[in-house]
């Protein structure tokens, strides 16, 4: 799922945002745990001040389990209360909804001393595009609820999902542009490919990731593709293209195929179990 932003857009999500939260107590705010801080909106703070925030640290089953570790703890420091997910299989979204109710236990407490009883708590999914918002909300709400190939922003006509009496869902998530001013971050996510690949220069990507997986995780290379791994991102990536018989016509090694496979394995979790950045970054 991509996306092009444009300004308008990106008005227009934030006006629907704004709209949406007055309805809400909670902001179910989903990020890709390889990376946490790349996929966040940068204006999330500011939209969802004075709302309940939760963080699912989302495909936490293709990131690395110390750095999930860490990034929990970094943002319960910071006041937001974490769950870590796999959206995908369901592991882990059991613990969601304790979490959830904890997360408005004040507001709980005030509609109590008010003599207000059973009004549901009322929360929202939002996150940058592929982080697995969709996933999540089929997978809480128990169906296949929502459709996932959505527009930015949320829909006019607001439906909500009752999870259970306690708590209900609305039934679109709010799609927010990534900081996509910041070139690292941009890198970050075409690497895990929540840009389109068409627009991207796949060799260049496909060596910047080399040289952190040669400096971050030393070792993954050598053993997913029998390779030795040096500084020189470029001679890692011609034993790759060798080793994967990578080669185009007049037998030259084919540097762009050899970028692909890369990218495709480590997407999908084949080289290892990897976090792009840390939180003390
Ligand atoms: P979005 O609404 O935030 O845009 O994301 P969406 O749910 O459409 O999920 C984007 C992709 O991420 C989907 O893959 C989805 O299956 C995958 N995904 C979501 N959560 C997880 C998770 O916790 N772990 C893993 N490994 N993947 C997850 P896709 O390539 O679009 O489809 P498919 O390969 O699942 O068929």
């Amino acid at each position: 799922m991509n996306y092009q932003w444009y300004p308008g857009h990106m008005t227009k999500a934030k006006r629907m945002m704004q709209e949406n939260i007055k309805l809400i107590d909670l902001i179910i705010e989903v990020v890709d745990a390889r990376i946490p801080f790349s996929s966040r909106n940068p204006d999330i703070d500011e939209l969802g001040k004075n709302k309940a925030r939760l963080i699912l640290l989302n495909k936490s089953d293709l990131a690395d389990e110390r750095e999930n570790e860490k990034w929990a703890e970094y943002f319960k420091s910071k006041g937001y209360y974490v769950v870590k997910l796999n959206a995908k299989s369901g592991a882990g979204i059991k613990g969601v909804l304790p979490v959830v109710m904890e997360s408005c236990k004040e507001k709980l407490e005030r509609d109590r001393k008010r003599g207000i009883i059973n009004r549901p708590i009322r929360a929202m999914v939002v996150g940058i595009p592929n982080v697995g918002k969709s996933t999540f909300i089929n997978a809480f709400a128990g169906k296949a609820c929502t459709k996932t190939g959505n527009k930015p922003g949320v829909t006019k006509g607001k439906q909500w999902i009752r999870i259970n009496k306690n708590v209900e869902l609305l039934d679109t998530p709010g799609i927010l542009w990534p900081k996509f001013e910041d070139q690292s971050v941009g890198a970050k996510l075409a690497m895990v490919g929540s840009i389109k690949d068409e627009i991207l220069n796949l060799e260049e990507l496909s060596l910047e990731l080399l040289k952190y997986l040669h400096e971050s995780y030393e070792g993954v290379l050598t053993k997913r593709y029998d390779i030795e791994e040096s500084e020189n991102a470029l001679s890692m990536l011609e034993q790759v293209a060798e080793n994967r018989k990578c080669i185009q016509k007049g037998n030259e090694l084919d540097y762009l195929k050899a970028a692909n496979i890369l990218l495709e394995e480590f997407r999908n979790g084949k080289i290892g179990k990897i976090t792009l950045e840390k939180p003390e970054a």
